[in-house]
């Protein structure tokens, strides 16, 4: 039994899809009113180094609606690693929470945090990987496309921490997943040697790139952290904005989607945005879907298995 979740390559395929078809039957059961209140009286602590809108209402979210409650801390609350060291913070959580989930930079932490508690963590974003907005958007692909083996998503833009959850989702689920981005925003070699070569491509080329395309995704160019790089970023990224033009030589049945937050006019036109904002925001809903069917399974029935 895994008892967090904080790297994709930590679980089989067949656990990754089991995680979804949940996630989407505990999704129609909440609809029918008839989701069991399952962590009555547990608490999740949420610890964020970052900002965030999506992660922590979807998370806080998930909790009321299991009947249990979170508690939002920042990094100027509880000082992760100034105030007070990494794992003494893990032990008193240890002893008054069921569960925590982290949005840290540095990837390390979330490990060290992880190692040092014996209840679930969560990875709700690090600099190197986002797992749960990868297990939102193939979720929401499943849902839009019935079937996920064989598809393939072209991300356009930077090879950042939600491509490269998103390229292991894809490997796990079947799917090929390509990489759109300028010179010098490729994914690490040690990353793309550990995927395998059926499953991931990267070109510097977007408009061949989205011809094959069933998802064309975008993030940000400018990730959080590296807002003393917007300008360079910008020129940088110029040539990859996801807009008509981009769209006008991919397959009419491809979807835009997007993790948000959004930035117009830069990585994607509000004209494209638009015409894709049902995908976009039943994505954006579908990290509380999927993080609530988590928590229960983590918190609730012991791990994954
Ligand atoms: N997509 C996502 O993680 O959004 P937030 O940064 O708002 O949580
Ligand atoms: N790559 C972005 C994702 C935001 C959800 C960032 O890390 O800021």
């Amino acid at each position: 039994m895994a008892k967090d979740f904080i790297n994709l390559t930590d679980f089989s395929s067949k656990q990754l899809l089991a995680l979804l078809d949940r996630a989407i039957a505990d999704k129609a059961l909440l609809a029918k009113g008839k989701l069991p209140a399952s962590l009555e009286r547990k608490t999740l602590a949420m610890i964020f180094e970052k900002p965030s809108l999506r992660t922590r209402v979807s998370f806080e979210t998930a909790m009321t609606q299991l009947g249990g409650h979170a508690i939002y801390m920042t990094q100027a609350d509880i000082g992760l690693g100034k105030r007070e060291e990494t794992k003494d913070i893990a032990r008193v959580l240890d002893r008054m929470c069921e569960g925590v989930i982290a949005r840290t930079f540095s990837h390390e932490l979330i490990e060290e945090l992880a190692g040092c508690s014996s209840k679930p963590v969560v990875n709700a974003l690090t600099d190197y990987s986002h797992p749960c907005q990868a297990m939102a958007d193939v979720m929401t692909a499943k849902e839009h496309f019935g079937d996920l083996a064989g598809k393939t998503i072209v991300f356009v833009g930077d090879g950042n921490n939600v491509a490269r959850s998103l390229a292991v989702a894809c490997e796990k689920l079947d799917m090929k997943f390509i990489l759109a981005c300028p010179a010098g925003y490729e994914l690490e070699k040690s990353f793309t040697q550990s995927v395998s070569a059926q499953s991931y491509g990267c070109t510097n080329d977007p408009v061949e790139a989205v011809k094959k395309a069933d998802v064309i995704y975008a993030d940000t160019w400018i990730s959080m952290g590296q807002e003393e790089e917007k300008q360079k970023r910008l020129n940088d990224f110029s040539g990859f904005q996801i807009n008509s033009e981009l769209m006008a030589v991919a397959p009419s049945s491809a979807v835009v989607m997007h993790c948000l937050p959004a930035y117009r006019d830069y990585e994607i036109t509000d004209e494209v945005f638009e015409a894709n904002a049902q995908i976009i925001f039943e994505e954006a809903e579908n990290r509380l879907h999927f993080q609530r069917s988590l928590l229960n399974i983590l918190i609730a029935e012991g791990g994954i298995g």
